[in-house]
């Protein structure tokens, strides 16, 4: 049933460019439902965990490029912010199992007032039956309590929304070029692999990303901790010297997320910030990138890849990374202590 792989986790990766295309085919189904949305003017996302992350890329993708006001809810602290919820409020439900129980109950709230949409990866589960629109992000079932593919088919989701909802043909155009860009990821495990085997020893981690890739330092951070143990913190770029960089020295290394883009030099600049206190460097950035040759240890994309669409593909170096180093220190990453599946209490 692990089709020849050690772990579900890394045959689940491995079924990203596929998950990819098969999410992709549901791009009709989500343009009908835009068009049947009411008129609203503010979009609430509701989730936990590695959907929440997801419900990030989404919110900055819509504000930064259709306009509209978002907001992130963790579900269960969803509550607290129900007296803001009218009929001008599309609340958006992640989740991959459908029945997590923070959020079912976040979305009972939230119908009694709004529009609700939840984007699903289990066919019938319990969310379905509750909200106004159903999409499923096809990525088939997720055995490892790790979150991966599910992740990959939740931004895609999130793309043909937003490519839908703001018309625009670009972002729909580009996403098709994302399941060969994964593939020639995947490739490079090995490197990897090498850069796991290096740092399995070390106590914390920093992931630091800007913009889109914010929400990629968050989910690289939390498969670490969910895999291996270890402490890794996912923080914005720019708000490092805020605090955190006190903290820095050369026993945390330090994974920069620096795709080409509007925001490479900002990121470029905190980045040196934190090699000049000695820390370990790990970057994921383009191929033909000049400014990190000296760095050891690099992941490397194709640099054609768009920054809007690099969260989805950056990830998978990230998903790569976590379940090597658990696999080095001996744990199995399907199995985590002290977590399940779907979390079925409050
Ligand atoms: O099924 P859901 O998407 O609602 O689950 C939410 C979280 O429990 C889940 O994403 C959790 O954080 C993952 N195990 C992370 O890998």
């Amino acid at each position: 049933e692990k089709g020849g792989y050690d772990h579900f986790m890394i045959k689940e990766i491995y079924e990203e460019p596929q998950v990819i295309k098969d999410t992709l085919s549901e791009a009709d189904k989500v343009h009908e439902i835009v068009k049947k949305f009411k008129k609203f003017d503010r979009i609430y996302f509701v989730a936990c965990g590695t959907s929440y992350h997801a419900s990030l890329v989404g919110e900055y993708l819509i504000e930064s490029q259709i306009g509209i006001p978002t907001e992130v809810i963790l579900a269960s602290e969803f509550e607290y912010f129900q007296k803001t919820l009218d009929d001008h409020t599309l609340v958006i439900f992640l989740t991959q199992s459908g029945e997590t129980a923070d959020t079912i109950k976040a979305l009972k709230i939230a119908k009694q007032k709004s529009e609700t949409l939840a984007i699903v990866n289990v066919v019938g589960s319990s969310i379905t039956r509750e909200a106004d629109h159903v999409i499923y992000t096809r990525a088939g079932p997720e055995i490892s309590v790790a979150a991966t593919k599910t992740y990959i088919s939740q931004l895609v989701c999130i793309y043909l929304l937003v490519g839908y909802l703001g018309e625009n043909q670009e972002i729909l155009t580009k996403l098709e070029e994302v399941p060969e860009y994964a593939e020639e990821l995947l490739d490079s495990e090995n490197q990897i692999e090498q850069i796991a085997k290096k740092y399995k020893d070390s106590k914390d981690f920093f992931y630091i990303g800007r913009g889109f890739n914010y929400p990629t330092a968050l989910e690289g951070a939390l498969k670490l901790k969910e895999i291996t143990y270890i402490h890794g913190e996912g923080y914005p770029a720019g708000e490092l010297k805020h605090g955190p960089l006190a903290l820095i020295d050369k026993n945390i290394p330090v994974v920069g997320i620096l795709p080409p883009g509007s925001s490479y030099m900002k990121t470029y600049n905190n980045l040196e910030e934190i090699r000049a206190r000695g820390a370990d460097m790990i970057i994921l950035g383009a191929s033909d990138d000049k400014m990190i040759f000296d760095i050891e240890d690099k992941i490397l994309f194709d640099p054609d890849i768009d920054e809007i669409l690099a969260p989805l593909l950056y990830i998978i170096a990230l998903q790569l990374l976590a379940y090597f180093i658990s696999v080095e220190k001996g744990i199995d990453p399907d199995k985590p202590k002290n977590l399940a599946k779907s979390v079925t209490v409050e």
